[in-house]
């Protein structure tokens, strides 16, 4: 199969197909294995920009430390004080710009649908670190990553989405990419924070969904919970967000009611829907999930940058 990545924008994951996603997973795989000398070959002399108009941990450390460990190099902000952008300079122009500083450009913006605008600006691959309530694509193919390699597969797997549906970019890069497979997806959140209907649209039935609000009820069935956080910052009324802080919180005795073998996934931040005494329970895979982040976003680098990568087929 030739490379599908190579010199692809990454927006949404609505342009992954399963054979994409698993040609990528074992590029990571291999990748792990390569003798120092072989990785650096991947990105050495390559340029990666990080332009980061919204706060990042995980994403962008991740990046960086991926291309660091191919042999690329990284130049970018992680806050638009002290760049143009406070000078009133557009997204357009400032990608413009970049564009002829590197060969990849990551973009995380507040706003739905920067990175799709940002795409067709710059010539360079973009890719998407998250763009407002939309999508983290990145983001997704880590949670799958990580769901196969918890679970060994992904169809048939029961798997519960919980917390935020309406504001949480990384549960819509995720329903996109799980209809890629057959599993079977309770979503569970307060009334308020249901899934957007855009995302029932664009699924079709491609993915077996249903809705709820009870974790409790459902816990006993679950192979793998997905829990989010609640997005304080895009709710447009702070009232709204007062009414559902603190809706769902993971602990040892909700747990007592699971699966023995349940495996627990969480984008990360947390801000208190999972307890910290969960960390020590052997369902606790959520920073096993966020170390994966750096090895695959290596290989994404890898395979975005190089036409050849016979090293990770
Ligand atoms: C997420 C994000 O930025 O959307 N974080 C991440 O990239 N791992 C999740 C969140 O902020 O809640």
């Amino acid at each position: 199969m030739p490379n599908p990545f190579y010199g692809k924008d990454i927006v949404s994951s609505k342009d992954f197909t399963r054979r994409d996603m698993e040609y990528l997973f074992t590029a990571a795989d291999k990748l792990h294995n390569l003798s120092p000398d072989q990785r650096m070959k991947l990105g050495r002399g390559k340029v990666a920009s990080l332009l980061f108009f919204e706060p990042s941990t995980r994403t962008r450390l991740s990046f960086e430390a991926a291309m660091q460990s191919i042999g690329g190099q990284v130049i970018g902000f992680y806050d638009t004080k002290g760049t143009s952008v406070e000078k009133g300079e557009t997204l357009a122009d400032t990608i413009r710009v970049v564009d002829g500083y590197c060969d990849a450009i990551v973009l995380r913006h507040p706003m739905e649908g920067a990175a799709r605008f940002a795409a067709e600006q710059a010539e360079k691959p973009l890719i998407n670190g998250g763009s407002g309530s939309e999508e983290h694509p990145t983001q997704s193919l880590l949670d799958v990553y990580s769901i196969l390699s918890e679970k060994g597969r992904i169809d048939g797997l029961n798997i519960a989405v919980v917390g935020d549906l309406k504001y949480g970019r990384t549960v819509y890069s995720l329903l996109y990419a799980l209809a890629n497979y057959r599993p079977s997806v309770q979503l569970i959140s307060p009334p308020q924070l249901k899934l957007r209907n855009e995302v029932q649209i664009d699924l079709g039935d491609r993915l077996k969904t249903t809705e709820g609000e009870k974790l409790e009820e459902i816990i006993h069935e679950v192979d793998v919970m997905y829990v989010t956080r609640i997005q304080k910052e895009r709710f447009p009324d702070p009232a709204e967000y007062e009414r559902v802080k603190g809706s769902y919180v993971i602990d040892l005795k909700l747990l007592e009611k699971a699966k023995r073998d349940l495996v627990i996934l969480h984008p990360l931040p947390r801000t208190g829907e999972i307890k910290p005494e969960v960390d020590f329970t052997p369902n606790a895979r959520y920073f096993a999930q966020a170390h994966r982040g750096k090895g695959l976003r290596a290989a994404l680098f890898s395979l975005i940058l190089n036409e050849d990568v016979s090293l990770l087929e």
